[in-house]
């Protein structure tokens, strides 16, 4: 078993270029299988979740070439419905294959994700979506099938209690490329990555109105062939890295991120005292000054993302005085709070808030990562620790984060992985 070796206390100084965004890459692989036609994808980052999807597609007829390290041609010129339910059930990524494979084949299988680490994640709204489609939808034990005979274009309300829906968003869009008409979505989620995938399916010859708003119209059964796209970069890395500047006290430059997607974080760093700037050139993060608390709530696109909650969390055990971040999004998203309270971390959970109390000097453990997210406000914390922290369970990390150990070695992390015996 592999687990990572982190020796804090390094201030981190340099450049960092920040991979392809995880979860567009996801919904623009699944909306690769909407043409015949050969799809040149790039900057797709290398991490498991897409390679599972990538296996997926070649599972189901899909030819998958790798072009260079993280540009991919796909050509989906005879593929089935036969997703085998072993890989599927590896990631929640894999959902918004079933919109594609209704507008390509008019029927697909959902295999029921359960709960994860993160909370519950239910898919109702899914299947709310398909069913206003006009699917038959039809749950057998553990899986969902859904076939399209009387599907047609219409008007969709999409939204929860939470907000609007990322994947359920993808996987309706999808699914009414391939329908004759006009479908109108109604809270659909906003964030980057949904844009993305907009100006992906843009390309390959689809209809889509109000790209980037929470009403999407999109105009179904258009002619639809091969593309190049170059995916979005990850603003969740970057977030990532912006934590690890200012909890380290270093001076990094991120570079790569398209501007004015990270705004939310930005800002709120900017009042707990960071210094960051934005401009063309990159994100320029100095973490000389002491910061101080804040209060945050995690919010759909444009509000301060549940992806980068855990990292936030993370640092701010460095920032003088109690902060509050309220989870909105996942209310259960905290399994990262035990294993930092492990390194000395001062918080208690009250519902879905977290007080952190700062500062506190964190002192190297071992702690174990339960989600992809809280596996980097572990190595952040480790960063910033005193001494030396194990963080175990890395295949959480390696679900989303491309190279991270190599960029953070880059600048100056003293971190490795190591084999230890299980
Ligand atoms: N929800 C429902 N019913 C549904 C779907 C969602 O009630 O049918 C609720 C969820 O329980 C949650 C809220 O709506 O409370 C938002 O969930 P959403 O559907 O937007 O999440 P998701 O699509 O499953 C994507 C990302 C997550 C990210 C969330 C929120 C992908 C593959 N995953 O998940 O990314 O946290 O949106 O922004 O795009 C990550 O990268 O670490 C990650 C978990």
């Amino acid at each position: 078993m592999e687990v990572a070796r982190i020796n804090g206390g390094q201030p981190l100084h340099g450049i960092v270029h920040v991979s392809g965004s995880k979860n567009s890459s996801l919904a623009i692989l699944a909306a690769t299988l909407l043409t015949a036609e050969p799809c040149i994808i790039d900057n797709v980052p290398d991490v498991s979740d897409i390679r599972i999807v990538l296996e997926i597609l070649q599972a189901i007829g899909a030819t998958v070439e790798y072009l260079g390290p993280n540009t991919l041609k796909i050509c989906a010129k005879n593929i089935s419905n036969n997703v085998p339910e072993e890989l599927y059930s590896k990631t929640r990524g894999a959902i918004s294959i079933a919109g594609a494979l209704l507008a390509r084949l008019g029927e697909a299988e959902i295999f029921l994700p359960g709960g994860c680490s993160i909370g519950a994640r239910p898919i109702d709204l899914h299947i709310l979506g398909f069913k206003k489609l006009g699917f038959d939808v039809a749950q057998q034990t553990n899986k969902i099938v859904i076939s399209g005979k009387n599907a047609s274009a219409t008007d969709i309300f999409l939204g929860s209690k939470f907000g609007s829906t990322v994947t359920g968003t993808v996987n309706i869009i999808l699914a009414a490329c391939g329908l004759a008409g006009e479908t109108v979505i109604e809270s659909a989620a906003c964030e980057p990555e949904i844009v993305d995938l907009c100006e992906f399916l843009t390309k390959i010859g689809a209809e889509i109105h109000g790209i980037g708003s929470p009403t999407l119209k999109i105009v179904g059964k258009k002619q639809l062939h091969g593309c190049e796209h170059k995916v979005l970069s990850d603003r969740i890395e970057a977030g990532t890295f912006i934590c690890a500047g200012l909890i380290t006290r270093g001076n990094i430059e991120i570079r790569g991120l398209e501007r004015h997607i990270l705004g939310s974080l930005i800002n709120l760093l900017t009042t707990a005292g960071a210094n960051i700037i934005e401009n063309d050139i990159g994100i320029f993060v100095d973490g000389e000054s002491n910061l101080s608390a804040i209060e945050a709530v995690t919010m759909p696109y444009p509000g301060f993302p549940t992806d980068v909650q855990a990292q936030v969390v993370a640092l701010l055990t460095q920032a003088g005085g109690e902060s509050l971040i309220t989870e909105t999004i996942f209310p259960n998203r905290f399994a990262h709070v035990k294993e930092l309270q492990k390194m000395g971390a001062k918080i208690d959970m009250r519902g879905s808030t977290a007080a952190i109390y700062g500062r506190t000097q964190l002192i190297g453990s071992e702690v174990s990562a339960s989600d992809l997210r809280a596996s980097a406000s572990l190595y952040l914390a480790g960063l910033a620790a005193t001494g030396t922290t194990i963080v175990r369970e890395l295949q959480h990390l390696d679900r989303g984060y491309d190279q991270f150990e190599a960029k953070l070695q880059k600048i100056g992390a003293k971190i490795e992985r190591v084999k230890v015996k299980a």
